[in-house]
C-alpha cells in the first residue's frame, strides 16, 4: 500500500512530462536558511523535453526529485554535533516506512502495483547497524575536524547486511557493486545535517543551494531508470542513470542539489559546491572527465556523503596527486561497470 502511494506520488510528479509542468525555476524542494520551503515536487523534465535535451541526449538528463526526507514544520536546527554511531548509546533508528507515510497524499490517484514483486522491507533496527567505527581508523588527516569542531561529520552507520560492499567502512554503490533490493535506509541523518551546515554557510555568501533529490528506493529507481530507457534507450540511459539496485541514492548517502541538469554547471552554487563540499564530509561523486572511471557522465549536482574523516583523506590525496577530480573508484582502486 505504501509503495502504491509512493509510486502514485512519483507518477504525479512525473506528470510534468506531459501536461502539468511549470517553470523549472520553481522546481523541486528548496531548503534555505535552515527552513524548508516545500514547493510542489516538480522536476525539470518538461523544460528539457521542450528544449530537446532529452531527445538529443546532448545534455545530462535530469532526474525526478523524489524520496526527499520528511519536511520538518519548524525551522531546521543545525546541530554542530550529530551523535556519531560509534559513540551513541542509542544508535540511529531508521524507520523505513516514514517517507511513504509522510508523503501520503490522498488526492493522488493510486496506481495498481504488483505487490508480489515488492521486495520485503527489512526492519532497520539498531541491531542491523554495526557500531560504526570511523572510516579512517589508521591515520586521520591532521587537518580534519574533530568531534568538537562545527564542521565535523561522523562517518555513516555501517550496516551489517549481506550484499553491501564496504571498503574501509565506506559503502560502495556503483555499477560494479549493487545494493540489496530491500535496502531502504532513507536519507542518512548525519548526511542531512551536514548538508544543512553546507547550505547555511553557502547562504552567507549569497548562494542558494537546496536539496532536490535525496533517498531513492529500489522501486523508485526502477521506475525512473526504465522510464529513461524507454525514452533514450538503455545505452544512453546507462550513462546518466543507475539501474535499480546500483544507485547511490538508495544508500541514503547521496544528495542532488538545485537544477539537476547541465544548466547547473558553472553557476556560483556549483563552483562553491565543488570547492567546499569536502569540508562537510561530501565528495563530488561524478566529476568531469571521469566518465570512464565512474561509469557516469559529469554530474555537477550529485554529492556523496562519506564523513569528514574520509572526505579530508580523499581531498588530501587529490591534492597530493594534483587531481582535483579524484574519484572514489580511483581512491579505492575499484572499477565501475556492469558485470
Ligand atoms: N544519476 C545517478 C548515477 C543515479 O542514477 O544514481
Ligand atoms: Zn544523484
Amino acid at each position: 500500500m505504501k509503495k502504491n502511494v509512493m509510486l502514485a506520488l512519483l507518477l504525479a510528479g512525473m506528470c510534468t512530462l506531459s501536461a502539468c509542468g511549470k517553470d523549472s525555476d520553481s522546481a523541486g524542494i528548496s531548503i534555505n536558511q535552515g527552513t524548508i520551503n516545500e514547493d510542489v515536487p516538480e522536476n525539470n523534465i518538461q523544460t528539457d523535453v521542450q528544449n530537446g535535451y532529452i531527445a538529443t541526449g546532448g545534455m545530462e538528463t535530469p532526474e525526478v526529485p523524489v524520496d526527499v526526507p520528511a519536511t520538518p514544520e519548524t525551522p531546521v536546527e543545525i546541530s554542530p554535533e550529530v551523535p556519531a554511531p560509534e559513540t551513541s548509546e542509542t544508535p540511529i533508528e531508521v524507520v523505513p516506512e516514514q517517507v511513504a507515510e509522510d508523503t501520503e497524499n490522498t488526492d493522488t490517484p493510486e496506481t495498481p502495483v504488483d505487490d508480489t514483486s515488492t521486495p520485503s522491507v527489512i526492519d532497520y533496527t539498531p541491531e542491523t547497524a554495526k557500531a560504526g567505527t570511523p572510516a579512517s581508523t589508521a591515520v586521520l588527516p591532521a587537518n580534519a575536524p574533530t568531534p568538537d569542531d562545527y564542521n565535523y561529520g561522523a562517518s555513516p552507520v555501517v550496516y551489517d547486511i549481506p550484499g553491501i560492499k564496504y571498503i574501509d567502512n565506506v559503502l560502495i554503490a556503483n555499477k560494479s557493486y549493487s545494493l540489496p533490493a530491500d535496502f531502504y535506509p532513507e536519507l542518512d541523518p548525519t548526511c542531512l545535517n551536514q548538508f544543512y551546515k553546507l547550505q547555511n554557510d553557502a547562504s552567507y555568501e549569497g548562494l542558494n543551494i537546496y536539496l532536490s533529490s535525496g533517498f531513492r528506493s529500489y522501486d523508485t529507481q526502477d521506475y525512473i531508470y526504465n522510464d529513461y530507457v524507454s525514452r533514450d534507450g538503455q545505452e544512453v540511459a546507462d550513462t546518466y542513470s543507475a539501474r535499480p539496485g546500483f544507485s547511490e541514492h538508495q544508500s541514503g548517502l547521496a544528495i542532488d542539489v538545485n537544477q539537476i541538469d547541465d544548466t547547473f554547471i558553472g553557476t556560483p552554487e556549483a563552483i562553491w559546491l565543488e570547492q567546499h563540499c569536502w569540508e562537510y564530509g561530501f565528495i563530488l561523486r561524478y566529476p568531469q572527465s571521469k566518465q570512464d572511471i565512474t561509469g557516469y557522465k559529469y554530474e555537477s549536482w550529485h554529492i556523496r556523503y562519506v564523513g569528514t574523516d574520509m572526505s579530508y583523506k580523499i581531498h588530501n590525496k587529490a591534492l597530493e596527486m594534483n587531481d582535483p577530480y579524484l574519484t572514489l573508484e580511483e581512491y579505492f582502486g575499484i572499477d565501475s561497470y556492469y558485470h
